[in-house]
C-alpha cells in the first residue's frame, strides 16, 4: 500500500504513512503553458490511499486528475478537511446542493472514502462508494490536556457542536456546556444571553470549523462580558478566511489552535494518528 497526496495535503500526508508505516509515493506536479495543471504518480501500488484535503477548486481538479493517474489500483480516498459541506442543502430555489455535486465527481475510480469531521455526516450519502466520518475531538482534548490551561470549560457555539464538544472534554472530566447561536449573514452571528457562570474560568471554545472568526468572536465578547478568566479556541478545519486568525487575537483570544486538515501555522493537532487508525480497519 503506497500514500499519496495532492499538494497541499503533502504534510499530513507524510504523517499518515509514517503512522501507517505505509511508503509515501512521489507525485510531480506542475502546469501547462495555459496554466492547466500536469501530475504523474510515480510507482503506483496495487492499494493506494490517496490525501487530499479540499480548500479550494484548484485540489478538487488536482484530486481528480489523481484519482484518473490511479486508474488500476484500488483507491482509498481520506479527504481531511471537505470543502462546498456546509451547502448541504438547497437554501433558495436556483441554488446547487454543492456538496452532492462534488461528492458525486470524486467517487468515481474510488473504493472507499473516509472524511475528517466532515460538518454534516448526513452527506456521506452523496458519495456513491461506502463512506465513513472520523471525529478527531479525542486528540483535541488530548492536545489542550498538554497545554498551559488548567481545568478548562469546553464550550460549544451552538447545540450542533454540542456533541464535538462532548467529545473534547469527557476523556479528561472537564465541564461542557453549549451556547445558541443564530446565524444572520455569512459573516455575522447572534449568540443568545446565557449566563454559564464564567466567572474566573479558563473557556475554551471548540469547533469543527473556524471559517471567518464571526461566530467565535461573537461568542467572547459575551464570555469577556461575563468574567471569563481566559479564552482560547481549537477547531478542526482552520480555514481563516478573510482574515479570520487575526480576527480572533484581535478579540482577545488567548491562543487558537487548529488541525493539520488544513496546513496552517498554527496547526498544532495532528489528525494522522486517527486516520491511520481508521485506515486500518
Ligand atoms: C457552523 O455550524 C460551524 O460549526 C461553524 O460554527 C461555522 O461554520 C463557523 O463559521 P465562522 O467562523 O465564519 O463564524
Amino acid at each position: 500500500m503506497k500514500v499519496i497526496y495532492t499538494d497541499k495535503s503533502q504534510i499530513i500526508a507524510s504523517k499518515v504513512a509514517e503512522n501507517l508505516g505505509a511508503p509515501l509515493g512521489e507525485v510531480k506536479l506542475s502546469r501547462f503553458p495555459d496554466n492547466e495543471i500536469y501530475l504523474r504518480a510515480d510507482g503506483l501500488d496495487d492499494q493506494t490511499v490517496i490525501v487530499s484535503s479540499l480548500p479550494d477548486a484548484e485540489s478538487i481538479v488536482e484530486l481528480l486528475l489523481l484519482i484518473d493517474a490511479c486508474e488500476g489500483s484500488e483507491v482509498t480516498l481520506v479527504i481531511p478537511y471537505m470543502a462546498y459541506a456546509r451547502q448541504d442543502k438547497r437554501f433558495n430555489a436556483g441554488e446547487p446542493i454543492s456538496i452532492r455535486a462534488i461528492a458525486a465527481a470524486i467517487s468515481r475510480g474510488v473504493h472507499r472514502i473516509i472524511t475528517v469531521n466532515i460538518h454534516e455526516p448526513e452527506v456521506l450519502k452523496y458519495f456513491s462508494v461506502p463512506a465513513e466520518n472520523i471525529s478527531i475531538a479525542p486528540a483535541i482534548g488530548d492536545y489542550l490536556d498538554g497545554t498551559w490551561i488548567e481545568n478548562p470549560l469546553i464550550l460549544a457555539p451552538d447545540d450542533g457542536a454540542w456533541a464535538f464538544a462532548q467529545g473534547v472534554a469527557s476523556a479528561h472530566g472537564w465541564d461542557c456546556d453549549h451556547l445558541d447561536k443564530t446565524r444572520l449573514s455569512g459573516v455575522e452571528v447572534k449568540i443568545k444571553e446565557k449566563n454559564l457562570n464564567v466567572a474566573g474560568r479558563h473557556v475554551v471554545i471548540v469547533d469543527d470549523i473556524i471559517s471567518t472568526g464571526g461566530t467565535l468572536a461573537t461568542a467572547a465578547q459575551m464570555l469577556v462580558a461575563e468574567g471569563a478568566e481566559s479564552i482560547s479556541a481549537a477547531c478542526v478545519h482552520g480555514v481563516f478566511s478573510g482574515g479570520g486568525y487575526a480576527r480572533l487575537v484581535t478579540a482577545g483570544f488567548s491562543s487558537v489552535a487548529s488541525s493539520d486538515t488544513i496546513e496552517r501555522g498554527c496547526s498544532l493537532i495532528s489528525a494522522a494518528p486517527a486516520i491511520a487508525e481508521a485506515l486500518r480497519r
